[in-house]
């Protein structure tokens, strides 16, 4: 089968970029990552790169007049290295039109929360300031708001008593290296449609079945 071939955007531990790299290592993702990218030289997510034999590209947004002059570089890079799809794995860049023109419905998110609830950062404190009983993690395709692409696959956890934002991260996170892997496979497999009708919500579909949520995990 052909492997698609993949741009990783990171920004810190790369614990997502780490689930791609086994899923593919393990022949349960039928991808290759073409480039590893961060705007942060220090990410810990360029040596999980680097020891997989992936480029890596430093791309420091600071160097850059505005966010459209840094996603244009970023684009160059991404085109150099033939990437068909970009994922972002804990990026913590607003990306803008320059990006998702380039790559139309090819740029994938996950995100530490069930969207549209707790958008943008901490997500994780967010849910634990409101008070909700579960939380989990979002796939979805990247529009050009904030965490409210079109969705494409969600994981339900548990909020415990006692959590504080990193126990509750942590166990959003293990769902997150499940999910996120599985839905690119999805998309290496030709099963995900774009769905956008006049004046309603663009909608993904899986198999031609309108979205999916992947259980609710007890595991704590
Ligand atoms: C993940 O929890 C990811 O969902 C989140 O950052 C973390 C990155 O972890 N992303 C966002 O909050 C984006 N809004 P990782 O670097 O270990 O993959």
């Amino acid at each position: 089968m052909a492997v698609i071939a993949l741009g990783v955007l990171v920004s810190g531990s790369g614990t997502n970029l780490q689930a791609i790299l086994d899923a593919i290592a393990a022949k349960t993702l039928d991808a290759r990552v073409a480039v590893v990218i961060s705007n942060v030289a220090t990410a810990k997510a360029l040596a999980r790169a680097q020891r997989a034999n992936v480029p890596t590209r430093v791309i420091d947004h600071k160097a850059y007049a505005d966010r459209a002059a840094f996603d244009a570089a970023v684009v160059a890079e991404l085109r150099a290295h033939g990437v068909e799809h970009v994922v972002l794995a804990g990026f913590m860049r607003i990306v803008t039109p320059v990006l998702l023109d380039a790559f139309p419905s090819r740029v994938i998110n996950v995100h530490p929360a069930l969207l549209p609830a707790f958008p943008g950062v901490d997500a994780q404190k967010q849910a634990l300031d409101y008070g909700v009983r579960v939380t989990g993690c979002t796939v979805h395709l990247v529009d050009a708001g904030t965490d409210t692409g079109p969705i494409l696959a969600q994981a339900v956890v548990p909020v415990l008593d006692g959590d504080d934002a990193d126990t509750l991260g942590a166990r959003i996170l293990r769902e997150e290296h499940a999910l996120l892997p599985r839905a690119l496979q999805w998309i290496a497999e030709g099963r995900v449609r774009v769905e956008s009708r006049d004046g309603q919500r663009v909608r993904v579909r899986v198999d031609g079945v309108a979205t999916t949520a992947i259980g609710v995990s007890l595991r704590s």
